[in-house]
């Protein structure tokens, strides 16, 4: 689904909304719905690389008993994902924050029922990943999951309820399993085609 009524300010070094983001709405409009009808409490999710802030937007306005928190390396990204909430949200349901995945929060003070990552999954070479903004938007490294093994990384660090992230099929998932395999269940929830590649929805959660 395109969702042509949401309009958004742009920027040309921020990734735009396309087919990966919107797989990642559908796939988190209803798991976000399941965890409203689980839980009788209100619910904190978080976007790590929330790029234009589509994702979030979309679920915010869907379910506004959710707040979010969303995080990107790219300042240009925080401070456009800051503008597009503030267009379309009550300031008191989200904040956003520049930083690396989700390095500089407290595990002991940040336990989100929810996380989810639209990371960059694309193999490219490791100079790719090292040149501007924009790049480090898509660009994965050799295996395509240089960027998902660090969120996994961080991920080891929180407690928090499931967490949510997109690969290619082409990419080597199944070292991110056996990496984490003491920590993490995996699950995939969905897969979807996109013009010349499948996308994977993984749901993770600590063992
Ligand atoms: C594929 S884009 C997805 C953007 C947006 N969530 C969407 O789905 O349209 C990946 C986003 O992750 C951000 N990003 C890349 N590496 C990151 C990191 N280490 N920590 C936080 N954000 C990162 C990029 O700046 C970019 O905004």
């Amino acid at each position: 689904m395109a969702f042509p009524e949401l309009k958004l300010k742009k920027n040309p070094n921020v990734y735009p909304p396309q087919e990966d983001t919107w797989f990642m709405v559908d796939v988190l409009e209803t798991q976000l719905h399941r965890e409203i009808l689980n839980r009788n409490r209100s619910i904190l999710v978080c976007e790590v690389g929330i790029g234009s802030g589509f994702i979030s937007i979309v679920l915010a306005k869907k379910y506004p008993m959710i707040n979010f928190i969303g995080t990107d390396l790219s300042y240009q990204s925080a401070i456009l994902s800051f503008k597009n909430m503030k267009d379309h949200l009550p300031r008191n349901q989200y904040d956003i924050v520049c930083m690396d995945r989700l390095r500089s929060f407290n595990p002991s003070k940040f336990s989100p029922d929810i996380i989810f990552f639209n990371p960059p999954y694309v193999r490219t070479s490791l100079e790719e990943m090292r040149k501007g903004f924009l790049e480090k938007s898509w660009a994965g490294g050799p295996k395509g999951i240089t960027v998902i093994q660090e969120f996994l990384k961080d991920l080891t660090r929180f407690f928090f309820g499931k967490a949510f992230f997109l690969s290619s099929i082409f990419n080597e998932n199944e070292s991110l399993e056996r990496d984490f395999k003491e920590e993490f269940i995996f699950r995939v929830i969905s897969q979807r085609k996109i013009e010349n590649e499948k996308l994977i929805c993984y749901e993770v959660r600590s063992r």
